[in-house]
């Protein structure tokens, strides 16, 4: 299993994902004032893992310039397709992962929505999501902590991703993500629970590039 064979399994269920509903209406949208309270009218944003670019389309006509990214040429296909239904100005899609984005930075914001969770080298991301922010950049990163969910999940994994039903998906706490955050030389500003019913166990984080 590779990041290429991640990429497949992405462009096989696009357009299944794209069909699906978002589960918490209300947690989302707390979700997208949030982040857009974050942004300013001049920035440059990166969004990594966009998927079909629901959030992109959302949030890219309160800055300069907005681009968003997936690894997977499916979803992104996907994305032009709705834009195409509404331009908006300053958005981008690209195919493309974090350590291909190096050539496009600084960026003020770099947006990871359901993403970090699904990187191979955790850490590695995280220092280059470091590296392609602007000095006093913040990133933000809403994503499933599987290791504080039901054991059973965690069990399932493994051979849900043996039968193809499942991509890799990391497993960590969210006090070991913010660990993790931190490590590669952020300050944490915010961690917060936006589900309306109970906690999902995907905190909304908000860091600040130290340094
Ligand atoms: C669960 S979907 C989330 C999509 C969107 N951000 C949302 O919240 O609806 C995860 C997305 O991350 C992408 N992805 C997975 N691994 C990635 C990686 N290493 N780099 C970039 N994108 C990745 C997948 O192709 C998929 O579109």
């Amino acid at each position: 299993m590779s990041l290429a064979s991640d990429a497949r399994f992405w462009d096989r269920i696009s357009r299944k994902y794209a069909r699906g509903a978002i589960a918490d209406q209300a947690g989302y949208q707390r979700t997208l004032e949030q982040t857009r309270a974050l942004l300013r009218s001049g920035d440059k944003v990166l969004e990594l893992g966009c998927g079909t670019g629901t959030t992109a389309l959302k949030l890219a006509g309160d800055v300069q310039d907005y681009l968003a990214t997936d690894v997977s040429a499916g979803t992104i296909a996907i994305a032009e397709e709705k834009r195409a239904a509404g331009p908006v100005r300053g958005l981008a899609f690209r195919t493309a992962t974090a350590e291909e984005l190096m050539p496009d930075a600084p960026f003020n914001a770099v947006l990871g929505f359901n993403y970090l969770h699904l990187v191979r080298d955790l850490p590695g991301t995280l220092r280059c999501i470091h590296a392609l922010l602007a000095t006093d950049g913040v990133f933000v990163s809403k994503t499933p902590c599987v290791g504080d969910m039901n054991p059973l999940i965690r069990l399932a994994i493994p051979a849900m991703r043996a039968l193809g039903f499942a991509p890799y998906a990391g497993v960590f706490r969210a006090a070991e993500l913010r660990q993790q955050i931190g490590a590669a030389g952020f300050d944490i500003l915010a961690s917060e629970n936006h589900a309306t019913k109970g906690n999902d166990n995907r905190p909304f984080i908000v860091a600040r590039k130290r340094g």
